[in-house]
């Protein structure tokens, strides 16, 4: 999604401007702009593309304001071209946007009835239009913005820089994150914390509806209604920030290669080692007290919590509504009052999860997010926070988060099985024994990636692939499908194995191939089935399963991965490695940009 950037500095600030929209890279982006005051004029430079091409303006022809603003845009209204992209500009002013303003095509018309010509395909031209009008009319730039603001439907942050006004910035705020950074003499806008790292960790997120007036010395916040606001002034911790590469090749192996050490992290947090027992930190409600749950997110932490549904009814007996937000944000769901609405989200940003939320919150649920950045808007909202400990996530395909999410998921449905009398207690210490056990089991199966690798040159072939998997594998079939997909662009598709002969299976072919997931459990000889009814087609078989299983399937495969052996009830967290690294591996050998996929978006702060 876009990224906004402005900077109140003591000197030239371009190439400041720069640095942090290169920090924001990681949430997708397909052109960029910088826009600084020259001797008290506007002057822009835009680029199609990587910040690469920005940066090559920006050596061509340099700007040497001491204020300014930067964007990277992940194209929602008009082609990703120069034109469409921002800062956009009158002779007034220069503004930067995140969002989508959803009535710009009425306000648009509004202004071309007045004789506005517009330049561009965007949403954001009508913002630019809009203030200049009303500073024509010869309102101050804050009196325009203010009066600006209640006109625009949807949800925006924006960041505007007035020609001639060299001390000012004014940002805004409905929807997606923006934060004011503190400086020695200097001010900064972001849209989120990690863009200001290198300038400052001390940080103000405003609130929604919030819009702030920058100098270099201060930062004057008021609400929607323009009466002045007190928001917490807070250091983000330095280790939050943005982490290298490293030794790896990309982000996303990196992070795949993290996660032992940030799931062990996370289990710690959630489990006590000495007595074998789940301990999650405190929560303002009872398991016991529950009679559902609605477990609600998008995209891979909606699988999380697809794996979850099958953890807390089975561990805990408690029933779980699971729906994607986008869906659940207007299902109008009948909500029994009391009842526990959860939320996952990596980035807490998500804008259909951040609407399902305010949604569940209205019907009187008790709001319980788990999320991966604590000083997120979802966070901030929530009753309480089950927080993953995977750090900064930053490849656009979650990894690292993902196995967070299922451990933290998995510890609070085993302390909601402990509470709720459904588990005992020899149960429960068998499952933490397990939990416990995993971050050793991954560094096993990170051991697999050479084996992996050979597999995925021949995956990288095909135009279509099938995953299958039962019970729990089922999830991580569709989240190995989303994975393929948005790295390699391969079209697959996930399917409960049981469903196989309900359709798909016309699909199958001797080009096709189908990776089965598939760990030795209860299951296992009802998937096996499923593999023989996709081996009587000529459908080429990627197992991947436990010594037993490859023991026991006995089939003839394009190739068997043999995981370590775990419980079933954790196996989960253990496969999901297996189905990033082939994912991982066949976009690179297809050459593909497995950080930035091409159209995908790190944090999606608009519907
Ligand atoms: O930040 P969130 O966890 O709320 O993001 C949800 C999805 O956008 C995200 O998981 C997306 O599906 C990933 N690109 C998957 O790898």
């Amino acid at each position: 999604m876009c990224g906004i950037v402005g900077i109140l500095g003591k000197k030239p600030v371009a190439l400041q401007v720069l640095d942090a929209l290169k920090r924001l890279e990681y949430r997708g982006y397909d052109s960029a702009g910088v826009a600084t005051l020259e001797d008290g004029h506007l002057a822009r430079r835009r680029a199609e593309g990587k910040l690469g091409n920005l940066e090559l303006k920006l050596s061509e022809a340099p700007l040497s304001g001491a204020i300014g603003i930067g964007h990277t845009r992940w194209a929602t209204h008009g082609r990703p071209n120069e034109t469409n992209a921002h800062p956009h500009a009158t002779d007034k002013l220069a503004v930067v946007h995140n969002g989508i303003i959803e009535n710009f095509a009425e306000l648009k018309a509004e202004l071309q009835a007045e004789g506005i010509v517009f330049e561009t395909q965007t949403d954001t031209e009508v913002v630019a239009q809009l203030v200049t009008a009303k500073l024509r009319d010869g309102k101050s730039p804050m009196e325009a913005v203010a009066t600006t603001l209640p006109r625009l439907r949807g949800a925006f942050a924006l960041a505007f820089l007035f020609e001639g006004v060299s001390d000012m910035l004014i940002g805004a705020r409905h929807g997606p994150p923006l934060a004011v950074g503190w400086g020695d003499g200097e001010m900064y806008l972001g849209s989120d914390a990690l863009a200001l790292a290198p300038f400052t960790d001390e940080v103000t997120y405003l609130e929604d509806g919030d819009w702030v007036v920058l100098t270099r010395t201060d930062a004057v916040i008021r609400d929607m209604d323009g009466h002045p606001v007190d928001r917490v002034r807070q250091r983000v911790p330095t280790n939050s920030f943005l982490a290298s590469k490293g030794n790896h090749r990309h982000f996303m192996v990196k992070e795949i290669y993290e996660q032992p050490e940030v799931v062990a992290r996370t289990i710690a947090h959630y489990v006590d080692f000495a007595a074998g027992l789940a301990c999650p930190p405190p929560l303002p409600f009872a398991w016991k007290d529950l009679r559902r749950v609605s477990i609600t997110a998008c995209g891979t932490a909606s699988l999380a919590g697809h794996v979850a549904r099958y953890w807390f009814e089975r561990l805990a007996r408690l029933p779980v509504e699971l729906d994607v937000a986008s869906e659940f944000r207007y299902r109008e769901a009948p909500l029994d009052p009391g009842e526990l609405a959860m939320f996952i989200s990596q980035s807490g940003e998500t804008a259909d999860t951040l609407a399902s939320l305010r949604y569940a919150k209205s019907q009187g649920q008790r709001i319980l997010s788990v999320v991966n950045v604590p000083t997120s808007t979802m966070a901030r909202e929530s009753e309480a926070v089950a927080p993953t400990l995977a750090g900064v996530e930053v490849g656009v395909a979650s990894t690292k988060a993902f196995t967070c999410q299922l451990a933290t998921l998995l510890s609070l449905a085993i302390a909601a099985g402990r509470e709720r009398g459904t588990l005992s207690e020899a149960e429960e210490r068998r499952l933490v024994a397990a939990l416990n056990g995993i971050p050793e089991l991954m560094t096993e199966a990170l051991h697999l990636e050479g084996e992996i690798e050979l597999l995925a040159r021949d995956l990288a072939r095909a135009r279509d692939v099938l995953y299958l998997g039962r019970g729990t594998a089922y999830p991580i079939a569709l989240e190995g499908a989303l994975k393929l997909k948005e790295l390699s662009y391969i079209h697959a598709e996930g399917y409960a194995a049981g469903e196989l002969k309900h359709g798909p299976i016309a699909l199958i072919d001797e080009t096709m191939p189908v990776i089965v997931i598939a760990p030795y459990d209860s299951v296992f000889e009802k998937t096996v089935s499923n593999m023989q009814e996709v081996a009587a087609r000529g459908g080429r078989i990627l197992l991947v399963t436990d010594a037993r299983g490859a023991r026991e399937a006995a089939m003839d495969t394009m190739g068997t991965i043999v995981m370590p052996d775990c419980d079933p009830v954790v196996a989960p967290i253990l496969y999901a490695v297996a189905i990033q690294l082939i994912a991982y591996h066949t976009a690179v050998f297809m050459g593909k940009d497995v950080d930035q996929p091409r159209n995908l978006a790190k944090s999606v702060t608009v519907e």
